[in-house]
């Protein structure tokens, strides 16, 4: 890990919305921004007395010295990290780069897949097996148009395309996982493929590639807590082995995955989670709906 989070000032140097509840934070950090890998993530604070969340690392650009998250308002810290995080603003601090990076091996022919919000953590694997010299085929599936973002970044870094949306409003009508057909039975010397998104859809992404042997990582999120791999929050079944996502993750292999206990795992916070945006929307709302409750 990088002397990254002895670091007092983890600036907002760019922000930008893609959606109502999918924001992008740029922060500048040149030693986080060197020691960064595709797979890696951070854990973030807010403010001092906020909760401790991963976040992938979506970006990292060396020359200009900062790392990119992009992070989905579904719960009371990235709801209060939409409202306050604001160029010039600080994190209060950033731990990381954590995790085992994606390991970018010899593949000369990869599928990588995101769905959602999985789009941006795909982004920097997509380019390493670009640079690797892989003939990189992309496959980015969100539910309308209107969700859609990193189609040129993807364009660039990519040899093919397809994009899938749910109600057919671009691309093809369709999940990722249509795509990864349409990409199979294209290719028929497809190395590997890579894919993140919700636990629902890295399942069927699994199940899709199975029949063809086709080895099909997965960047798996259980709740984390330390990410140390000292508290056992993060972890998943893989196979016959019980793993840490955190230390030992968060990539696996799809096909030795336990999707179901990890959705069932997931599952299981949700009335606290549930109670805690409740609480913080009520005082935000005693506040008049701005400000940050704490
Ligand atoms: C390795 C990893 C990388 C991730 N990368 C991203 C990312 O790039 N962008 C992004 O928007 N989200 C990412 N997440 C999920 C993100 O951490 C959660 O959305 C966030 O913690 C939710 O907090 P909340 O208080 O807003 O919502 P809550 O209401 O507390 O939780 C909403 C949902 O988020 C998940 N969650 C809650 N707490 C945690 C936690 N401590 N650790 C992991 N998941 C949690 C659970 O599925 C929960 O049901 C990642 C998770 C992991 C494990
Ligand atoms: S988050 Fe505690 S062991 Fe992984």
């Amino acid at each position: 890990m990088a002397q990254a989070a002895t670091q007092s000032a983890f600036e907002i140097v760019t922000r930008e919305d893609y959606s109502d509840v999918t924001y992008m934070l740029e922060i500048s950090h040149p030693l986080m921004a060197k020691a960064a890998r595709p797979g890696q993530f951070v854990i973030v604070m807010e403010h001092e007395h906020g909760e401790r969340i991963p976040l992938t690392i979506a970006d990292f650009d060396r020359d200009k010295g900062t790392i990119t998250l992009v992070i989905q308002a579904v719960g009371k810290t990235t709801r209060q990290m939409q409202q306050s995080c604001q160029v010039g603003s600080s994190l209060y601090a950033m731990v990381g780069p954590m995790g085992i990076p994606s390991h970018i091996g010899q593949a000369k022919k990869v599928v990588c897949v995101g769905g959602g919000l999985g789009v941006a953590p795909i982004y920097p694997q997509a380019r390493a097996y670009k640079d690797s010299g892989a003939y990189v085929i992309g496959v980015l599936g969100f539910r309308n148009k209107g969700l859609m973002f990193w189609e040129d970044k993807f364009r660039a870094c990519c040899d093919e395309l397809i994009v899938c949306t749910d109600d057919g409003s671009a691309g093809i009508k369709g999940l990722v996982t249509e795509g990864i057909r349409q990409a199979i039975s294209a290719h028929a010397d497809i190395d590997e493929v890579v894919a993140i998104g919700p636990p629902v859809m890295m399942k069927g992404c699994a199940d899709t590639t199975r029949p063809f042997g086709i080895k099909t990582m997965v960047s798996l999120n259980p709740v984390m807590v330390d990410g140390t791999g000292m508290c056992g929050g993060c972890r998943v079944k893989i196979g016959d082995s019980v793993k840490f996502a955190c230390v030992d993750g968060p990539d696996f292999d799809g096909h030795q995955v336990d999707f179901d206990d990890l959705m069932v795992r997931l599952g299981r916070y949700r009335p606290t989670e549930q109670a805690a945006l409740q609480a913080w929307q009520d005082s935000c709302r005693l506040r008049g709906g701005q400000g940050h409750a704490h």
